[in-house]
């Protein structure tokens, strides 16, 4: 038998991670490829990369109201990032056109700003800005409500929220993506609420999608198993329907809810330490 991804070099002792993780290999359990542990002088590019990032959210939210284009996000947004010697990593991402993700109430998610999408009261959006500052990738979104929404959107956007914090807090060093899911699961089903299950977080960092696939539904101590130093996203998408979606067939891109109703989405990138995860979006 070849020797496991965990085993240390030979000759060489084993550091107590790697101890850890080997023990869960020989188990049968799916453990992150090395590549996806990182060091702290990765994870410290990817937390200035967040900062770029989060600074790019607050300017959204500094402007945002009823009037405006999706066009005009886009065009803040590319700014904003370019001002601050980064790079908008969706733009050309796969085919790409744009510099953010903008997607409208029963949008689920990939919104492509456009100038004649005109943001209008009641409105929600979710605004999905992923950044590149020297090689990293961070990766966020919030929900913003256009002027006074109804009582019924606004309980969406909260507990979807409530779903990623949730998430968050089930997801401990040496447990299990799947733990994540189950608890973001529960959450949005005990609010009469259905979780998207095409779509799911990942690992980012040193690529904009890698492993883990995060799920947002599930089983606790499922998927991969969680160690010190991996760098994911969280980023539920909620519907208040039913659960099922289709893509526009005339970009290829946008998700909608099949039955058009609202769905929202909140995202972070965090870092998994010895203590749980952190926010590397904040
Ligand atoms: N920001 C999205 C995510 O959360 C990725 C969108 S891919 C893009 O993973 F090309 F549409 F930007
Ligand atoms: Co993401």
């Amino acid at each position: 038998m070849g020797k496991l991804e965990w085993e240390p070099a030979e000759g060489q002792a084993p550091t107590e991670l790697e101890e850890k993780v080997l023990a869960y290999q020989k188990k049968g359990c799916l453990v992150p490829p090395r590549r996806v542990v990182l060091n702290e002088e990765q994870i410290e590019g990817i937390r200035r990369s967040g900062v770029v990032n989060t600074g790019v959210l607050d300017e959204v939210s500094k402007h945002i109201q009823a009037g405006m284009t999706t066009e005009d996000i886009n065009q803040m947004v590319h700014e904003y990032t370019i001002a601050h010697g980064a790079t908008p990593a969706p733009l050309n991402y796969q085919g790409f056109p744009k510099s953010v993700c903008t997607s409208i109430n029963a949008q689920v998610c990939h919104g492509i700003p456009s100038e004649s999408v005109r943001l209008k009261e009641g409105d929600i959006i979710n605004v999905d800005v992923s950044t590149i500052l020297d090689g990293y990738y961070s990766d966020a979104s919030r929900m913003f409500i256009i002027g006074e929404a109804s009582k019924e959107v606004k309980k969406l956007v909260k507990v979807t929220k409530e779903c990623l914090e949730i998430g968050m807090n089930a997801a401990k060093p040496y447990g299990f993506v799947g733990d994540i899911g189950a608890a973001i699961q529960l959450h949005a089903e005990r609010n009469g609420y259905s979780v998207v299950q095409e779509l799911c977080g990942h690992g980012v960092g040193l690529k904009f999608h890698e492993v883990p696939e995060v799920l947002h539904f599930g089983k606790k101590g499922t998927g991969m198993l969680l160690v010190p130093g991996m760098v994911f996203t969280i980023e539920p998408m909620i519907n208040m329907g039913s659960r099922k979606v289709f893509i526009d067939k005339s970009n290829h891109w946008t998700i909608y809810t099949q039955d058009m109703k609202p769905s929202a989405q909140w995202e972070h990138t965090f870092v998994m330490t010895e203590h749980g995860l952190e926010i590397l979006t904040y």
